[in-house]
């Protein structure tokens, strides 16, 4: 799966360049490194991350395996 293809699933909710605010909250995903956006994502599953909306999150991340969640950090890097 290529990171394109992958990125359709969050387009909705952050944008076709992850510059939207995604539902009111946190942080656009534009702008941000690969390293910051994969610790963000795996932070949802562990726990060590999130605002108020975490649960929607913690949802899509637990549908993706690790390989996807690199993927998708290195395609949303270069927006
Ligand atoms: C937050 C990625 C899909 C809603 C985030 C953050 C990342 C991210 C990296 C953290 C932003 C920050 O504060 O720095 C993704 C990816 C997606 C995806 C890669 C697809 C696989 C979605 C979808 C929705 C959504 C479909 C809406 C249904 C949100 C919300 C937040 C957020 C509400 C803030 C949650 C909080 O309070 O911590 N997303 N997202 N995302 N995303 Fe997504």
């Amino acid at each position: 799966e290529d990171g394109a293809s992958l990125y359709r699933m969050c387009a909705g909710c952050h944008g076709a360049d992850g510059s939207k605010l995604a539902m009111g909250v946190g942080e656009p995903i534009k702008g941000q490194s690969a390293e910051q956006l994969y610790k963000n994502m795996k932070g949802y599953l562990d726990g060590s991350f999130g605002g108020s909306k975490k649960s929607v999150m913690i949802n899509i991340m637990k549908r993706l395996n690790d390989e996807q969640i690199k993927t998708l950090a290195d395609h949303i890097a270069k927006f």
